[in-house]
């Protein structure tokens, strides 16, 4: 998320000329040890207990240009996913090695080949390993 200041400003002592693009980073944000205890581990259950404020988290955003679709994607994220994940264990169908790549978000550079295994019987589905770029950015 860029901005671009029109006028000089100054923020944490640091000085900023006019015309000077300042980049607003969740993927800093969201890894700042001082907010998140192993902020490099995929751990769903970090947000059962956190409500970090709207400057410390911001998937879409923060302030007066904010995605416009927050409240359309939260909802069918949580509930499309909390439908899927309780009948489903998604699992890649093969090791694959997945890069990464901006976008106004980050995302992975092709298609990740998953399969949907109906979780009631083998559990844990067992399915193919991440190996690449996103790899390192994430310890699951
Ligand atoms: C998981 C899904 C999504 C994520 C993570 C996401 C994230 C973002 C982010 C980070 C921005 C930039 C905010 C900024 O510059 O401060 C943005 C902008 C925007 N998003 Fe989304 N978005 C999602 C889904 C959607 C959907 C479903 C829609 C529309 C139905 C949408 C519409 C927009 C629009 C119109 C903007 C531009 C807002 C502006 O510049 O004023 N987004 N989004």
């Amino acid at each position: 998320m860029v901005r671009l200041t029109k006028v000089s400003a100054k923020i944490l002592g640091y000085e900023l000329p006019p015309c000077c693009e300042a980049i607003v980073s969740p993927y800093v944000a969201h890894r700042d040890v001082n907010e998140y205890s192993e902020p490099d581990k995929f751990n769903p259950l970090r947000w059962s207990d956190m409500r970090p404020s709207a400057y410390t988290y911001f998937p879409f955003g923060v302030g007066s240009r904010h995605c416009l679709g927050k409240q359309l994607a939260s909802f069918e994220l949580i509930s499309l996913l909390a439908r899927i994940l309780n009948m489903y264990d998604v699992v890649m169908i093969d090791d694959q090695e997945i890069d990464w790549t901006m976008d106004i978000t980050l995302m992975p550079k092709s298609d990740v080949a998953v399969k949907f295994v109906e979780n009631r019987e083998h559990w844990p589905s067992k399915g193919g390993r991440l190996h690449g770029p996103v790899a390192d950015l994430v310890q699951i």
